[in-house]
């Protein structure tokens, strides 16, 4: 596995490579989510690129962004293990330099549900994205639904700007008690953990009385606030494939999505029925 930290040298590096690429940005931290997103690419294409960089313009200030998980020699392990061909880690100053031009979140699907209680965060995300993207000029690139609102707006920003990059969805991998894999899981504690396993399962209770007719999403999202209760929970919304509020679910067109704070951390979740 090669590891390069230069973007230029990437890109250099890549330049004459005819082959099909596949693309798996991360933060790190790897676990088996981001490993089924790498195992994935690794079937579809010819090379695999990681990228591990925490990427600062997508923290808000007072967010964890000095916290966050770093195992660098670990993922490294890992990227070899999973059959990366390169893993790219650049430092903040090679991406990004000073009074730069960026990308802006859409003022409305970029500021409702996860965006709302982090203005800006989308913004630092798609910015990211876009240099990483022009960086790699991967055939796919990999993202998790774990993420749906940061998959729909790179989706979103993929299609608007006409770049050439397919987006792959990718499911969600979830921890044997149900609750979705995520590089912040770490922060909780044993009954924080606990506390955490009435996220999937309001989701379950969803899908549960989608599957005997009930498709009022007013009446489903009250039972999913019952079972959620006492946590703070942020928001619990249904939506279809476009992100739009619906009042009734269609099946084939709808996520159901899910974020509570647990203690200090952010939990998101969803299913896709
Ligand atoms: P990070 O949180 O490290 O996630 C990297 C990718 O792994 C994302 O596409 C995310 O949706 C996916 N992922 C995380 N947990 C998952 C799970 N349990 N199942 C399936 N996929 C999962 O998301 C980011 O980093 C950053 O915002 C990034 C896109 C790299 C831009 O900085």
């Amino acid at each position: 596995m090669k590891i390069i930290s230069n973007p230029l040298a990437l890109q250099q590096h890549l330049k004459n490579i005819d082959k099909t690429l596949g693309f798996v940005p991360t933060m790190g931290a790897l676990h088996e989510g981001h490993i089924a997103l790498i195992k994935q690419a690794k079937e579809e294409n010819e090379l695999v690129v990681v990228s591990i960089f925490v990427n600062p313009t997508q923290f808000l200030a007072g967010e964890d962004l000095e916290e966050y998980p770093k195992k660098d020699a670990a993922d490294k392990k890992i990227c070899e293990l999973a059959g990366v061909d390169i893993l790219f880690f650049p430092s903040a100053s090679e991406l990004y330099t000073q009074d730069e031009v960026k990308i802006c979140a859409p003022n409305v699907r970029g500021y409702v549900l996860e965006g709302a209680t982090r203005p800006g965060h989308f913004s630092g995300v798609l910015t990211v994205v876009m240099k990483l993207l022009n960086i790699v000029n991967p055939t796919r690139a990999y993202f998790g639904k774990k993420d749906a609102q940061q998959l729909h707006l790179i989706s979103l920003m993929v299609r608007q700007f006409f770049m050439r990059v397919e987006i792959v969805p990718v499911d969600i991998v979830r921890d044997s008690d149900g609750l979705a894999l995520s590089s912040r899981n770490i922060y909780l504690s044993k009954e924080q953990r606990a506390q955490a396993l009435k996220i999937p399962k309001s989701l379950y209770t969803a899908s549960q009385l989608i599957s005997k007719n009930v498709v009022d999403t007013q009446e489903i999202k009250a039972a999913m606030h019952t079972i959620l209760s006492p946590l703070k929970i942020e928001y619990v919304e249904i939506l279809n494939r476009d992100f739009e509020v619906i009042r009734e679910v269609q099946i084939g067109n709808t996520v159901i999505l899910v974020e509570v704070i647990v203690g200090k951390t952010r939990l998101l979740d969803n299913i896709w029925l």
